[in-house]
């Protein structure tokens, strides 16, 4: 969900505008995506990296996360949304640990919708953390084995990775997961998302062909 504090900045506004702007947008987004078809979608929404920033905007974030919680994916959880959390848990606030287990405990019937929220996540640092629990577990690795140790091993693998504001990156996301992934870079920034974007992704998609390494 990259382009935030871009479209703050466009606009003269705190960067916190625009992350709060980006809450609309995942809502819009999710709306969008049941509409379209869309069984799953997983969103970074704060990176391992994302502690750097400056403390007022890690602070407004980690406002704005349970806020989130409360107005957006609870609407959400009533139009059919399970919504489950990947990612470090230890630092964030108690109050927001709470509230990502309840939300999971209370979406976990909805079958709609599956959402997927990135947070504290690395995914060089959920690899580090699979390898080391299957070590500790002492089994003989191999792939199905070591996705067992991921976050979310009933995650499905992502079909396409949208990347918005314009940057040509990962960023550290879903590294395991996004082997065979198609890359839909778009210019418009994640305040700016919505159907019309989704669905233009979506159809340069469904002209691809995937051969996932063979011919
Ligand atoms: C990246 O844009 C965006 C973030 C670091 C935060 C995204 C979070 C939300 C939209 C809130 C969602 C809330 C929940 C509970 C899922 P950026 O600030 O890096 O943009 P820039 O590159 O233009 O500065």
């Amino acid at each position: 969900m990259d382009g935030n504090g871009r479209w703050a900045r466009r606009r003269g506004l705190p960067v916190a505008a625009g992350h709060r702007a980006g809450t609309k947008a995942l809502r819009r987004t999710v709306e969008a995506a049941i509409d379209l078809g869309v069984e799953s979608l997983a969103v970074y929404a704060f990176s391992t990296e994302n502690w750097l920033r400056p403390p007022e905007e890690i602070d407004a974030l980690m406002e704005l996360f349970p806020e989130t919680i409360d107005r957006e994916l609870r609407d959400l959880a009533s139009q059919g949304v399970r919504t489950r959390f990947i990612g470090r848990r230890d630092r964030a606030s108690a109050e927001l640990q709470r509230k990502m287990i309840e939300l999971e405990e209370e979406t976990a019937e909805k079958t709609r919708f599956q959402l997927w929220i990135a947070f504290d996540y690395g995914g060089r640092g959920e690899i580090v953390e699979a390898a080391r629990r299957a070590a500790a577990a002492g089994v003989e690795l191999d792939e199905p084995t070591f996705r067992s140790f991921l976050y979310a091993p009933e995650m499905p693998d992502p079909d396409l990775v949208i990347r918005t504001s314009g940057e040509l990156r990962i960023s550290n996301f879903l590294l395991w997961q996004s082997a065979y992934a198609e890359l839909a870079f778009v210019d418009t920034l994640w305040p700016d998302f919505g159907e019309e974007q989704l669905r233009s992704a979506l159809d340069d998609y469904a002209s691809r062909r995937r051969r996932f390494g063979g011919r």
